[in-house]
């Protein structure tokens, strides 16, 4: 039987065998960036687990763009080089290699979530956090320094190596990161930039640098490859960057040739009301689909079979990722095969443990 969710998508030349991706998900983890045995077990598990594609962790761009100093990094040629072992593995398996670039701007340098994230001081291993403007995240959070022109010109740099390297490294799929609060969504929300030169006011001047950073990493990123962007499509506050603005947002990151807007939202305000539940931010995706004419990724407590079919099949979106279900169980596409009655083949070395063969 034919389902939405287990047939192929082409994007530029990739072909994905399914409609199954493994959201990013930091694991703070890494030592100087580096990714180790954790992630080439926890990501290679995923892509044994018949997932299409396979996300790393936000990834950073500069030492400085860590959440934690323990988060994954792309800013040398030796980080390149440890992830290819990764990517190499991910791809035998029949699955697309993706990376997620990230800059965490204001909110970086912050304890892991199992020591409760707290900010981090330099005396702690820690550093001073740069943003768009010098307006702290929270209560608790330091006071970041405001980017110089300049800076902010380098910063495009950093994400254009980061491309490059991802290339050298195997990846397939690149995705920027401009949700959740972090830099290139601080410089797109009016909560967090208040500058008055050419990146802050009007939404033209917001979206200048997330915008460059787009168009930049195309520059270098091969043609016949894909360009995710992954965006908060509402910080969840009145007055706030909100859906009409991702949309138009998201025209001008198409004509950039940006090939799949990944929806997500909130991560701006730490006390913002959100109603998540089962789907929360499908009609995201779907808005942005329709109004814009591309590609898009559901994402947000996506977890049974049938809702990750129907959100395909109604074209919501054109695939879900999948995050904390994927943490509970890494072979949920086969899983979720199994009950939607579609055959997938299993890995050949766990055959004789698919339902249904004896032996
Ligand atoms: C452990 C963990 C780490 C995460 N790290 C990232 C990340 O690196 N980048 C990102 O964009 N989102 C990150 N997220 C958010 C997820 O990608 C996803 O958008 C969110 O969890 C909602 O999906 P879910 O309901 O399937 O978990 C993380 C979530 C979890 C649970």
């Amino acid at each position: 039987m034919t389902k939405t969710l287990f047939s192929t998508i082409k994007l530029r030349e990739l072909t994905f065998k399914n409609r199954i991706f493994v959201s990013p998900m930091c694991q703070y983890s890494s030592q100087d960036g580096l990714p180790g045995d954790w992630h080439m077990v926890h990501l290679g598990s995923r892509a044994v687990g018949g997932a299409a594609l396979v996300m790393v962790e936000a990834t950073a761009v500069s030492p400085e763009g860590r959440i934690s100093p323990w988060d994954s990094g792309i800013w040398s040629d030796i980080h390149a080089e440890a992830f290819k072992k990764i990517t190499t593995f991910i791809k035998e398996r029949g699955a697309v290699p993706a990376i997620q670039l990230a800059h965490a701007g204001r909110k970086a340098s912050t304890d892991v979530p199992w020591r409760d994230d707290k900010p981090l001081g330099e005396e702690e291993g820690g550093w001073m956090p740069v943003a768009p403007s010098p307006i702290p995240f929270s209560s608790e959070s330091p006071l970041p320094r405001k980017l110089e022109p300049q800076e902010i010109e380098r910063l495009t740099s950093r994400f254009v190596e980061g491309a490059r390297r991802s290339l050298n490294a195997g990846f397939e799929v690149l995705e920027i990161h401009m949700a959740h609060g972090y830099l290139l969504h601080e410089f797109l929300s009016p909560v967090s930039n208040n500058r008055r030169d050419l990146f802050g006011g009007s939404l033209d001047n917001r979206v200048r640098f997330p915008l460059e950073v787009a168009r930049a990493v195309r520059g270098v990123w091969p043609e016949r490859l894909p360009l995710f962007v992954r965006i908060s499509c509402t910080d969840w506050v009145e007055g706030a960057w909100d859906l009409d603005q991702s949309i138009t947002f998201c025209r001008m990151l198409k004509e950039e040739g940006v090939d799949l807007i990944d929806c997500s939202s909130g991560g701006m305000v730490p006390d913002a009301v959100i109603p998540a539940g089962p789907g929360f931010q499908v009609p995201f995706a779907a808005s942005i689909r329709k109004e814009v004419g591309i590609p898009t990724g559901a994402v947000g407590v996506i977890t049974s079979a049938v809702q990750a079919e129907q959100i395909t099949a109604t074209g919501q979106a054109d695939v879900v990722l999948l995050a904390r279900e994927m943490l509970r169980d890494p072979y949920w596409p086969l899983h979720a095969a199994k009950s939607l009655r579609v055959d997938v083949p299993w890995p050949e070395q766990y055959e004789r443990g698919k339902p249904g063969v004896s032996g």
